[in-house]
């Protein structure tokens, strides 16, 4: 397949990437270049999914052997890492790979880190960061663990057992697949208040002291809002109606091999198509640090509901 391309004109502003040979529709998303000074969160927040126009996040030889050894061991296929913490899961390997595997996830924490301020540094210090995985499953050929978790299907995310209350989730996407292959994904047109009217019959808020209960029993890390009940209800619907994920009009995106792009994934309704190596790091963004607050989900789901949900 044919991959998007990063257009290397000189450097006047947003720009867009064409895939120069492709199925059906025209298939575009905006690349970034750093401007000094500039603030280039209103891009980011309406556009939803932009390539930055970065140097790629290298690995070294070691590195890639270790992630070639993992990938070919046909048991441990993703793994992901607390940088708040320095635990990490999704690891069967000896002690030493552990450890290397946890290195390489703390160096991309700390790039992707710096890859936001520098692009982003409006956000600043409100960003808090999430967790980093290492996913390594082949999107084609690896059979998803169960429909929810089936990121091949078109869904926006929304978290289980760590409630967001209403933060953004920002996700920088890195593909190092040490094959060279692209990274594609599916991104649904119409955008989050679509999604919204097509499935918030289908989501519902909290009970009364079910919050509580989820908490008690350990299924979620604290309290979860009524935005996360809704959020959860809509991306499950999603996953679930056959009609909408075969006939939703979609584009489809490209990332080469080296290509870092960023997604406020929670807005815009995507889908991994292929691809089998990257890396990503997730951010918590504060609705009020946001260029537009009320192009957020948590403001259009509560206008939609006509009442607060965090
Ligand atoms: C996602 O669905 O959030 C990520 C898809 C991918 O792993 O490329
Ligand atoms: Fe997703």
């Amino acid at each position: 397949m044919e991959s998007g391309e990063v257009d290397d004109r000189p450097q006047a502003g947003p720009r867009t990437v064409e895939r120069r040979k492709s199925p059906p529709a025209a298939h575009t998303t905006t690349s970034l270049a750093r401007q000094s000074g500039s603030d280039l969160r209103g891009v980011l927040e309406s556009d939803g999914v932009i390539v930055i126009d970065t140097e790629p996040f290298r690995l070294s030889q070691d590195e890639i052997e270790l992630v070639e050894r993992h990938w070919s061991d046909g048991r441990s296929k993703n793994s992901s890492y607390n940088p708040n913490t320095g635990i990490v899961d999704g690891v069967i390997a000896g002690r030493r790979s552990a450890d290397e595997l946890k290195r390489l996830m703390a160096r991309y924490a700390d790039w992707a880190t710096a890859v936001i301020g520098e692009y982003f540094p409006s956000y600043g210090d409100s960003l808090e960061l999430g967790r980093t995985s290492l996913r390594r499953r082949s999107v084609q050929d690896d059979p998803p663990l169960s429909r929810r978790k089936d990121d091949r299907s078109l869904h926006l995310d929304a978290f289980t057992s760590q409630p967001v209350a209403g933060r953004r989730i920002l996700r920088v996407f890195c593909n190092i697949d040490p094959s060279g292959g692209e990274r594609e994904w599916a991104i649904a047109d119409g955008g989050f208040e679509d999604f919204a009217q097509r499935f918030r019959g289908r989501a519902r808020r909290l009970l009364p002291g079910e919050a509580q209960v989820l908490k008690g029993l350990q299924l979620t890390k604290c309290l979860r809002t009524d935005y996360d009940q809704i959020m959860l209800g809509m991306h499950d619907a999603a996953k679930r109606d056959r009609d909408y994920q075969r006939t939703a009009p979609r584009r489809y995106v490209a990332f080469p091999q080296g290509s870092t792009w960023l997604a406020f994934t929670d807005q815009t309704p995507h889908a991994a198509v292929s691809g089998q190596c990257a890396l990503e790091q997730t951010f918590y963004v504060p609705v009020d640090s946001l260029a537009d607050p009320a192009s957020s989900p948590l403001r259009i789901l509560e206008r939609l509901w006509g009442a607060a949900l965090v």
